[in-house]
């Protein structure tokens, strides 16, 4: 028998985006700046977490790291370089206020004046992160996230910044991610502060969104003219089977990864079903009267950062897992989604971004929309040339992109997407063992090198699009 094969070749599609989209690429302050001791900063919780043995793979510390602090204007030419329409950073909040204190700190706040005046003089338009996980260690010495007070401090030193960049920073985030924040830093302990507990980590949840809500409010009565938004960690959580107990094992997770987020910021409630799971943990005596009318004052736009999506199952008997960073009634078991993984472990799905997108509109409303973070580690090296050839973090970009610009023809009001990150850069908990950058940092000369994917990054931004 003759067996013949036709090959069709596809013609490749052209995936071309909205003309005031914006292509941006994310950092943040620990991850990149170094120069800790520099103009009167003082230790964060993750000075003080990465100091301590065992905690960092490598014993790394954000001591040096990219040397940002000291190279932004050549960072700025390089974002030049690649095109960028937006570049999200954050700011250090022991750079503002010293030791957690009252007084402000004109040589940090120079910092961001001129970081921020370089993008708009290359044309990129800055968006800032009040909040990426570097809280003064002496606040956490009063308690941290578990102390209400921290929430007030954070509404003080929102007002600083909106007061001395509001006038020309684009957009705001006031947290990022604060599921880490509360589940890794007071949860599960791999995250600083390192403080173990569930009732910590539901604390911290509130307190955070109290943060939040504050901030939002501070940033508006300083006068603040940009987007002002909040970066949150949302993902697609997925049942293993069809199983009723497989579905309640979804719900839940949901409730403590999505919907305690989502819901008190754009409906000015918790959700019931996740308070009740949590009900033999604590007794939300945390929330006072009014805080959800202020965690939900209004937002103009809603956040995402995403890397995959989360296939759960309702766990066999003295199974735990993942039940110990959420406090589940019952416990639950995260299982690998089939296919490939990044050098994190992480599964490559963009089809999670879309139907998370897509799950937003549908949820919470039609709302302006933004892709914060989206990207991936692979143990790129340096050719012979010197060049960085990262075929894989291309796939994985282009594939997400693709998996954004659906959701857009679907309707969703999606308005910019942002690499992470520029640079390779202090992967917390991994230290410089994983790289996620566009640009290669050399760690012994902090040289920096355009990789493959940054490149074309570039050239999608000069079309506008690609083709698939
Ligand atoms: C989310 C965090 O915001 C960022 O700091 C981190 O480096 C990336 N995810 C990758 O883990």
């Amino acid at each position: 028998m003759r067996v013949s094969t036709t090959v069709v070749q596809a013609e490749p599609v052209r995936l071309t985006f909205p003309s005031t989209f914006w292509w941006g690429a994310a950092t943040a302050a620990y991850q990149i700046e170094g120069s800790v001791d520099a103009d009167g900063r003082t230790p964060s919780i993750w000075d003080t977490f990465a100091a301590q043995p065992g905690r960092i793979t490598g014993g790394d510390t954000g001591a040096v790291s990219t040397g940002h602090y000291e190279r932004f204007r050549e960072d700025v030419k390089l974002m030049a370089e690649l095109g960028l329409s937006a570049y999200r950073f954050s700011i250090a909040w022991p750079r503002i206020r010293p030791a957690g204190g009252h007084g402000v700190n004109a040589a940090g706040l120079d910092f961001y004046d001129r970081l921020v005046d370089e993008l708009l003089t290359a044309g990129i338009q800055p968006v800032a992160t009040l909040y990426h996980w570097d809280l003064p260690q002496e606040l956490e010495d009063t308690g941290g996230w578990t102390s209400r007070e921290t929430a007030l401090r954070f509404a003080d030193y929102a007002a600083v910044m909106g007061a001395r960049l509001g006038d020309r920073v684009a957009m705001w985030n006031t947290l990022n991610e604060p599921w880490c924040s509360a589940f890794l830093g007071y949860g599960t302990g791999g995250h600083a502060p390192g403080r173990r507990g569930h009732v910590h980590a539901l604390t911290a949840t509130h307190h955070l969104l109290l943060a939040h809500g504050l901030g939002i409010e501070a940033l508006r009565a300083a006068g603040a003219t940009g987007t002002l938004s909040v970066a949150l960690n949302a993902g697609a959580v997925r049942p293993l089977t069809a199983s009723a107990e497989d579905a309640d094992a979804a719900r839940r997770i949901d409730g403590l990864l999505n919907r305690i987020f989502f819901d008190p910021i754009l409906r000015g409630s918790y959700p019931a079903d996740t308070v009740e799971d949590t009900r033999d943990l604590t007794d939300w005596g945390f929330v006072r009267a009014g805080d959800l009318a202020t965690i939900s004052t209004p937002v103009d736009a809603v956040c995402v950062n995403y890397y995959q999506p989360d296939l759960v199952s309702a766990a066999p008997a003295g199974v735990l897992d993942h039940g110990t960073c959420y406090p589940t009634a019952q416990a639950v078991q995260f299982h690998p989604t089939p296919g490939p993984v990044t050098h994190m472990g992480w599964s490559v799905d963009p089809t999670g971004l879309r139907d998370l997108l897509l799950r937003i509109r549908r949820d919470y409303g039609d709302r302006p929309l933004y892709v914060t973070e989206n990207g991936a580690a692979y143990d790129d090296r340096p050719g012979p040339d010197g060049d960085v050839d990262d075929p894989e973090r291309i796939g994985y970009l282009r594939g997400h992109l693709a998996a954004v610009h659906e959701a857009i023809l679907a309707g969703v009001d999606l308005r910019g997407y942002f690499v992470w990150s520029l640079l390779d850069n202090f992967e917390w908990a991994f230290g410089f063992s994983r790289r996620f950058g566009l640009i290669r940092v050399d760690y012994a000369t902090l040289e920096r090198t355009i990789k493959a994917s940054g490149r074309w990054y570039s050239e999608a931004i000069t079309h506008n699009g690609f083709d698939l």
